[in-house]
């Protein structure tokens, strides 16, 4: 098996979506939770390889035809992600995702939250302009490649005279908070319990 991490792209969407489905409910796969599978990825992952400011890397196995098993995507700016994706990405999918259509619990979530998409807190974007999320396929976790990938990650940032990145975590997800720990992220100073950071 050989793993390459390369930059992601925007055909990557679909591998994207799909991965960020299969651990999507902290961690875990959230495939029971939705009869709209695509919903958390329109949120979490494909965005990242469609508008401006975002950047990404993703993990691809060559025993599985080169496909996508694994990504790290982010914003270099946070405040202006979010400024398009409220003009560009949210109204589509609020046009195209009505709540009444919803049998299940976490897709009316995602619904609702494209008609009303949080922001960032400030001390968060006080912290770094950069934020990110990271989804591995369960197979490939626990090899190493988090730690590859997130090192990928940063090199790019701080070529981009960047200094740190954060993320938001669901409190649930105790794997993912041990791993942020083990590879140098805190909880950032005067934002919610859930949001770590790292400064390089
Ligand atoms: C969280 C995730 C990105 C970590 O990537 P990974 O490739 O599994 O992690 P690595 O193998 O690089 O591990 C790096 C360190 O974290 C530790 N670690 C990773 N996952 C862990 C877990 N679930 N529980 C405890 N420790 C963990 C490893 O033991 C390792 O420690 P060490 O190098 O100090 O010995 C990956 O498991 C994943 O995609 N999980 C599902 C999706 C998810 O929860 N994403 C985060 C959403 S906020």
């Amino acid at each position: 098996m050989t793993i390459i991490i390369r930059k992601a792209m925007e055909t990557d969407a679909p591998a994207l979506s799909r991965i960020c489905l299969l651990t999507a409910d902290a961690g875990s796969t959230a495939e029971a939770l939705h009869d709209y599978g695509e919903l958390p990825g329109l949120v979490y992952a494909v965005p990242y390889v469609k508008l401006p400011t975002t950047w990404g890397y993703v993990m691809v196995d060559d025993l599985r035809d080169n496909e996508v098993v694994g990504y790290i995507v982010g914003s270099t700016d946070t405040r202006a992600f979010e400024t398009y994706a409220a003009e560009h990405w949210w109204p589509k999918l609020a046009e195209r995702y009505l709540p009444s259509l919803a049998k299940k619990p976490a897709d009316e979530r995602y619904m609702n939250l494209f008609r009303n998409m949080y922001t960032a807190p400030d001390a968060c974007i006080d912290f770094s302009p950069a934020h990110m999320h990271i989804n591995i396929l369960p197979e490939y976790q626990k090899q190493g490649w988090g730690r590859k990938m997130l090192a990928s990650a940063v090199e790019f940032l701080k070529g981009q005279s960047l200094r740190g990145v954060w993320l938001g975590l669901d409190p649930r997800n105790n794997g993912a908070k041990t791993f942020y720990e083990r590879v140098g992220f805190t909880h950032v100073d005067g934002a919610p319990d859930n949001n770590m950071g790292i400064k390089f």
